[in-house]
């Protein structure tokens, strides 16, 4: 899809099908007004209302899209709008349309640029590879859109920079909703190396043997009983430098979690290909980091196993050797995720990071605290955390803190061991990230739970749709945007 910027005004320029953005009460141009009964539109949050205006303008289809009270459009209300224009664009058949303000809300024009971008790019987004069949609209795409604006040059850059980040997501999104007999950790490994070629990335993808020598006790661990060998990968980006940060992305890249021995219920089972989402989220990010060319050092790195149960699963009971020489205590082979993130995150200390900031489907009780409309995050420093959630609230996706303090370290202290990989069911999510914290030394660390917002069987958002979210690519560029040293 190409969006482009001009200048002028929506309604005076010939086009098949205009777009114009209206906030609720304002008044419509005579021209409009005099197609419809007052009472047909009346600017209401993503209300839309198609018009054949005939001569009155010069667009042969006008759609107004409410945008709500003037004074709550935000980010993410444009987003939200451009999602539903593009899907109403589709619906309508047509390959291009053009995009315009009533009045242009009071944000940012680059801003608004961007929020743009983002709300076609992924309101453009399906995952049909596996139709064989495909209905009308599922057949069609929109391939051009064209923005009015009054800012032809900031809204131009913002929207270059939506696009680069919708793609992320897109790409995000794929990676997700993949079958997990697709999506094995070679298939990742192989994405990441495709990410070098094609961006320049400086790509380390470690295979079995070389996990044994270097001693990835916890990914072997996990990944023991799968055919689906585990693999662990670096993407980086840029090189460490006084002028500029170095940030350690982590992300948890379960290819599929069957609960090993701890085998889980059907139902539970069911979506398990989406486990991977974390190492998702810093596929979605190195590629949209790269592409914006930001100004910093940016190391992604994803432990990718499948959990699988058999007579070569690692068992309840057992002692595992992290990377970090720490031993893990397995109470319950279904707690997986931090037992392979452990590695990753030892691994990231190696690169004396300015944050390491670690995405992970971790634990069912973060979808029963917070539900699908934030992420938790749990971190070892105020600061970043507090950048977390300002960025949450810029980009459209919340995360909402949990503490760490030092009783919650204590719950996974084992007898026997080191650490064991399971806190007991009171602070679930919690306790899981003190495990966590416990590999990433004195470096500022985040730890982002994104079990309840990575997978959605139902939509809340216009530009969402069931399945994968490639949730977190828009909150970490929004954060690295405004992160100096
Ligand atoms: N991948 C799951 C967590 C999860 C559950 C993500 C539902 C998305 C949706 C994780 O590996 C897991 O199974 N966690 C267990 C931990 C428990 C055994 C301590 C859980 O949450 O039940
Ligand atoms: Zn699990
Ligand atoms: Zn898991």
């Amino acid at each position: 899809m190409e969006i482009k910027v001009t200048g002028g005004a929506v309604l005076d320029h010939e086009s098949d099908l205009a777009v114009l953005a209206v906030c609720e009460d304002a008044s419509l141009p005579q021209s409009v007004a005099g197609l419809i009964e007052p009472k047909d539109f009346n600017g209401k949050m993503k209300k839309a209302l198609l018009l054949y205006p005939g001569s009155a303008a010069s667009p042969r289809r006008l759609l107004l899209i409410g945008m709500g009270k003037p004074d709550k459009v935000r980010a993410e209300t444009l987003r939200e709008v451009a999602a539903v224009a593009i899907k109403e664009a589709r619906n309508l058949q047509a390959d291009a349309f053009s995009f315009g303000f009533l009045d242009q809300p009071g944000l940012d024009a680059e801003k608004t640029g961007q929020a743009l971008a983002e709300g076609f790019e992924m309101g453009a987004y399906r995952y049909l590879p596996y139709k064989t069949e495909l209905k009308d609209e599922e057949k069609f795409s929109v391939s051009d859109v064209t923005v009015y604006s009054k800012d032809e040059k900031k809204t131009g850059t913002g929207l270059a920079a939506g696009q680069i980040i919708g793609r992320g997501v897109a790409f995000a999104r794929d990676l997700v909703n993949g079958p997990g007999g697709k999506v094995t950790p070679a298939f990742l490994g192989e994405e990441a190396e495709a990410l070098g070629r094609n961006l320049g990335l400086n790509v380390t993808v470690l295979g079995p043997d070389q996990l044994v020598k270097q001693g990835f006790g916890g990914i072997l661990a996990v990944g023991s009983a799968s055919v689906n060998e585990p693999r662990f990968i670096v993407m980086e980006y840029g090189k460490a430098s006084e002028k500029w940060p170095t940030v350690c992305l982590v992300g948890k890249g379960l290819t599929f979690d069957s609960g090993g021995l701890n085998i889980k219920p059907a139902e539970a089972m069911e979506m398990m290909k989406s486990d991977m989402g974390g190492s998702a989220t810093v596929f979605g990010a190195m590629q949209a980091i790269a592409e914006l060319k930001l100004p910093l050092h940016a190391v992604g790195i994803v432990s990718a196993a499948e959990n699988m149960p058999g007579s070569k699963a690692y068992r309840p009971g057992d002692v595992v050797k992290s990377l970090s020489g720490k031993t893990i205590e397995i109470l319950n082979t279904d707690a997986e995720g931090r037992v392979i993130l452990s590695d990753g995150l030892f691994y990231a200390q190696r690169y004396k990071p300015d944050a390491i900031i670690e995405f992970s489907t971790l634990t069912g009780a973060m979808i029963i605290a917070l539900g699908a409309h934030a992420s938790g995050v749990m971190a070892t420093d105020q600061t970043l955390a507090d950048r977390l959630i300002a960025a949450g609230e810029e980009s459209g996706e919340r995360v909402w803190q949990l503490p760490l303090w030092e009783e919650y370290h204590e719950m996974v202290k084992s007898e026997i061991a080191d650490l064991k990989n399971l806190g007991g069911r009171a602070a679930g999510s919690i306790t899981a990230g003190a495990f966590l914290a416990a590999f990433v030394g004195d470096y500022p660390f985040a730890h982002v739970d994104i079990a309840g917002t990575g997978w959605l069987d139902k939509p809340n958002k216009s530009y969402q749709e069931k399945g994968g979210q490639g949730v977190g690519v828009r909150l970490v560029v929004e954060m690295l945007n405004n992160f100096k040293k």
